[in-house]
């Protein structure tokens, strides 16, 4: 039986999606959700997919107004791409630590270490990292943009562990890794996964490149949060450990009702994913506030490394490969 307050609770949140509604079509808006999103802010989503299929997505909305629930780069990303759009990040605290383990000062002296390496960063880094960069990867697209380029050696930000996978699949290339790191992805431990896979003998055990060397060994495929949802629907198992935030879970019980998915840890809860709430999303909407803007020097740099990783992976292949 349903309790008052859980009562009260649902009216509440139908009340406050209802006005989320109204408030869309008065400001022209879309939203934008990332993966990792609370499972309510799932539901209200226009378009819900990993970090720059989503910029992706934005790009073509006809919409004025981009209400971004994700994390600072990813609104940013979005606001870098589509500089005549207002992008609105609901929680303008919502930051990426991994993000902020890097600061262009620091870069630049590493590039002066390095002068014939090409510097490859994760789309997780902010516009002026992204600005000192020669091209940008995801999760999806890193191996195939780091074999694009023709340099032997390639400094990797901020990623150790995207860094690390990387240069385990291309042993020809010199990856110099960055030492930055996922803060929930580096809570699941290998000996998790050897339990979880313990208990369920038949699952699979799907994982994200930010997981530590040892838990990606375990893994039977490794790929972003975009690839796990095209990989689930098309792998003829019936269940799945996996290796990445909690916020996956919904969406993947949602479109797989025939398939169990496990995760093998508690701790994958990443806060800042978490941050962004129904009544945040209204007020941002209602007043218009947290519009993340990049100066237009920074933005023009940025731009260029994300457009040279769009032009090597396709805007269509970005599509399939992102499960988008
Ligand atoms: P995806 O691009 O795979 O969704 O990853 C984003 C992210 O922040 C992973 O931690
Ligand atoms: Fe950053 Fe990790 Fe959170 Fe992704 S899950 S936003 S990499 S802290």
């Amino acid at each position: 039986m349903i309790s008052l307050k859980e009562d009260k609770e649902k009216k509440y949140i139908e009340e406050l999606k209802k006005k989320i509604l109204r408030l869309k079509k008065i400001r022209n808006a879309v939203i934008i959700v990332h993966n990792y999103q609370r499972d309510e802010i799932q539901d209200i989503a226009d378009i819900s997919g990993d970090s720059l299929a989503l910029s992706q997505a934005a790009v073509r909305t006809d919409a004025k107004v981009i209400a971004f629930c994700g994390v600072h780069f990813m609104a940013e990303s979005a606001s870098i791409l589509n500089p005549d759009k207002t992008v609105l990040l609901p929680v303008i605290e919502a930051g990426c630590p991994m993000a902020d383990m890097i600061t262009p000062e620091k870069l630049y002296a590493k590039k002066l270490e390095y002068p014939d390496a090409a510097v490859v960063c994760y789309v997780n880094s902010s516009a002026e990292i992204k600005a000192e960069s020669d091209i940008c990867c995801t999760s999806s697209n890193a191996i195939e943009i780091v074999k694009s380029l023709k340099n032997k050696r390639i400094i990797f930000v901020p990623d150790r562990n995207l860094a690390r996978y990387v240069q385990s699949q291309i042993p020809e290339k010199e990856i110099i890794p960055w030492n930055g790191f996922c803060p929930t992805h580096i809570r699941l431990q290998e000996e998790e996964v050897t339990l979880a896979k313990r208990l369920y003998p038949e699952a699979e055990f799907i994982a994200h490149p930010e997981c530590q060397p040892d838990v990606l060994s375990l893994a039977d495929h490794i790929c972003s949060t975009g690839g796990m949802f095209t990989y689930v629907k098309k792998s003829l198992k019936k269940e799945f450990i996996i290796g990445t935030e909690s916020g996956m879970l919904y969406k993947l019980k949602k479109e797989n009702p025939q398939k169990r998915f496990y995760l093998p840890t508690a701790h994958l809860i990443c806060p800042s994913m978490k941050l962004t709430t129904l009544g945040w999303v209204a007020h941002a909407l209602e007043y218009m506030i947290n519009e993340i803007k990049v100066s237009d020097e920074i933005r023009k740099k940025a731009k260029r490394s994300l457009d040279k990783m769009l032009e090597i992976s396709g805007e269509k292949k970005w599509m399939a490969v992102s499960g988008y």
